[in-house]
């Protein structure tokens, strides 16, 4: 019978060790599995009388009862420190402070577009957008560009493919997505009476890709119309402009004769800084000239009346230089270890 307690005291503390529920399971075959140290005794019984089988049963039984209740306790005790356990691991301190979310900034584009509205609504200058997807007489026939400019080329410009718009001469005509934002000059001067004084920045498209061209960038037009604008008047705005982007007055400009089929006579401005890693040396930023008198003509107005100038500048060439960035890729790549740099 002490045989029977000692199996009992030795299940229990057995079951008492086993820290995981497989363990557990594996110490209780010991006892009560088929060859376990409990059935091998009930196994015994038959060999004893009946008197003696009767209370020895009954003793085993209760010892079974004992052993199998310990078993389930420590079953309960193991799963329910597993939990307490997942529980403590995924715990949620509601009471610590919130990370937050990443603040996100303003594209350097965008920044490059506001300042430069910015600066020209300070001198009078109206705003004006206009569609990116063209008709062929805004983006070039209005413009002066001839048939057989090689810009109309499908090497230079993006067709519309099986989409046409009706002319205002009842002509069907190709719809493209616009390669300069000189068909807002026409645009806006047909709604607007002279004197006219509007920029438009926005979304150009060129087949081009390499590291100082993107299919996709940005220009800023401009157009100053009234009776007598003239070059003088493009140079003192146009310098007004860079020395206040760039925010020094030390900043030079030139003229260089140029040709634009739009514009007669026509030139590349170009800058210098006067100090700076780019000091001295002369930076081509913008297209520019008189408007010729045909597209005077063709903004509804008499070109012996009305005259000025137009200039066209690349948004990322001003962002590049301001920002000292040498690859025009970087602006629409969307990494963000770029973009941060600008907050
Ligand atoms: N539209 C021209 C270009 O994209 C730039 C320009 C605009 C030139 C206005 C002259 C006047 O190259």
């Amino acid at each position: 019978m002490s045989d029977v307690e000692s199996i009992v005291k030795e299940a229990l503390e057995q079951f008492s060790r086993a820290g995981a529920p497989a363990e557990l399971e594996q110490v209780k075959a010991r006892f009560l599995g088929r060859s376990g140290a409990l059935t091998e005794a009930l196994k015994g019984l038959s060999r004893l009388g009946t008197g003696e089988r009767r209370a020895a049963g009954a003793l085993l039984n209760a010892a079974k009862e004992r052993i199998e209740s310990a078993l389930e306790a420590r079953r309960r005790a193991l799963a329910e420190s597993a939990t307490e356990a997942r529980l403590r691991e995924e715990a949620l301190d509601v009471t610590l402070p919130g990370r937050g979310r990443g603040r996100g900034g303003i594209h350097p584009i965008s920044r490059t577009w506001e300042r430069i509205e910015e600066i020209f609504a300070s001198v009078g200058f109206d705003i004006a957008d206009g569609p990116e997807i063209e008709t062929d007489w805004y983006n070039f026939t209005a413009l002066n560009q001839p048939e057989n400019h090689p810009a109309r080329s499908m090497h230079d410009t993006f067709y519309i493919e099986g989409m046409h718009a009706l002319g205002a001469d009842g002509r069907s005509e190709p719809l493209l997505l616009r390669t300069h934002t000189s068909p807002m000059q026409v645009r806006y001067a047909r709604m607007h009476e002279a004197p006219i004084r509007v920029i438009a920045p926005g979304r150009t498209y060129r087949v081009d890709s390499d590291a100082t061209h993107s299919p996709m960038f940005h220009q800023v037009e401009g157009l100053w119309i009234d009776e007598d604008i003239s070059f003088a008047d493009l140079k003192g705005a146009y310098t007004d402009f860079l020395r206040r982007f760039f925010e020094t007055d030390a900043l030079q400009v030139r003229f260089r004769p140029s040709f634009f089929p739009f514009t007669e006579p026509s030139a590349e401005i170009d800058m210098m800084f006067a100090s700076g890693p780019k000091r001295g040396q002369w930076l081509e930023i913008s297209g520019a000239g008189q408007v010729h008198p045909d597209v005077v003509r063709n903004f509804g107005l008499d070109p012996e009346r009305s005259m000025g100038f137009a200039f066209g500048t690349g948004l990322e060439r001003l962002a590049m230089l301001r920002y000292g960035i040498t690859d025009l890729r970087l602006f629409f790549d969307g990494d963000l270890r770029f973009l941060s740099q600008f907050d």
